[in-house]
């Protein structure tokens, strides 16, 4: 399928999935405790993504059960979330969720830590984090996809952190997932050129040993192979003629104030 540009309606009700995420991201950062379950998540953020309108991106997404994805320690990503998964002081937790409004997705995910987690659980996460932000260093219009994908392995690499090659992040739009395919690595390909008008899910998945992965019986949840730690960090993004924007940043990201390259400039209007 080819690579869609949005026009300014589409990218408008983008805009407002991808803030409607945030909060509902914002809002289940600040529930997590020891002892609740991860059920309950799942429960809370389909009851706030429905109370904004909107319907949740994963629910029945090829038969996947839940609207969030609950993914704790060694589980990388599409963790199902279940009653009897309790979350303990010192674990991380992986929380990815979509919404669409008006038709229209956004997806983002975050790793919380509960509690006082080990050094290097906090590493992990940060680094993660930073994965996506030196990916996005590259998310210029003009500029072809590896680019990211290569800034994203590269970084991870340096700390020695497996970096899953078996997810991609994506395009997103009227569609969960749409093309390109946004892999984590360097690439052989040069892949699409980038172009104002397209949003995308950037989301590296960083392990913190062995890159390798398998899949439970359920058909969902992803595992580390060695059962070490894993972290997510994704946003939708927007290319645009002055660099990327970030539709899903939370207000306590944009409350630090390094995030203002990545928003609407006042003055654009949008
Ligand atoms: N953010 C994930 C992705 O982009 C999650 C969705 S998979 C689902 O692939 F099936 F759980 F919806
Ligand atoms: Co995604």
């Amino acid at each position: 399928m080819p690579v869609t540009i949005k026009s300014p309606r589409e990218i408008s009700l983008m805009r407002k999935a991808g803030n409607i995420l945030a909060q509902v991201h914002e809002e289940l950062g600040k529930s997590l405790r020891p002892g609740m379950s991860t059920y309950e998540i799942d429960r809370l953020g389909e009851e706030m993504i429905r109370s904004f309108g909107c319907e949740p991106s994963f629910k029945n997404y090829h038969g996947y059960p839940a609207s969030i994805c609950v993914s704790v320690n060694e589980e990388v990503v599409h963790g199902i979330p279940s009653k009897k998964r309790i979350l303990k002081e010192g674990d991380i937790v992986s929380l990815d969720a979509g919404v669409i409004y008006k038709g229209y997705h956004s997806d983002a995910a975050r790793t919380h830590g509960i509690g006082e987690i080990t050094k290097e659980a906090e590493l992990l996460i940060a680094r993660t984090r930073q994965c996506f932000f030196e990916g996005i260093a590259y998310a210029e219009a003009g500029r072809h996809l590896h680019e990211i994908s290569r800034a994203i392995g590269d970084y991870a690499e340096r700390f020695g952190y497996g970096v899953v090659y078996d997810l991609c992040g994506h395009g997103i739009g009227a569609h969960l997932h749409e093309d390109p395919e946004i892999p984590n690595f360097r690439q052989f390909r040069r892949g699409i050129r980038l172009r104002p008008g397209m949003t995308l899910a950037v989301e590296p998945m960083i392990n913190l040993g062995t890159a390798d992965v398998v899949w439970m019986d359920d058909d969902w949840t992803v595992v580390t192979e060695d059962l070490q730690p894993s972290a997510h960090y994704e946003n939708t993004i927007l290319i645009t003629e002055n660099g990327p924007q970030i539709l899903t940043l939370t207000s306590q990201e944009i409350a630090k104030g390094d995030m203002d390259r990545y928003l609407p400039q006042k003055a654009s209007g949008q």
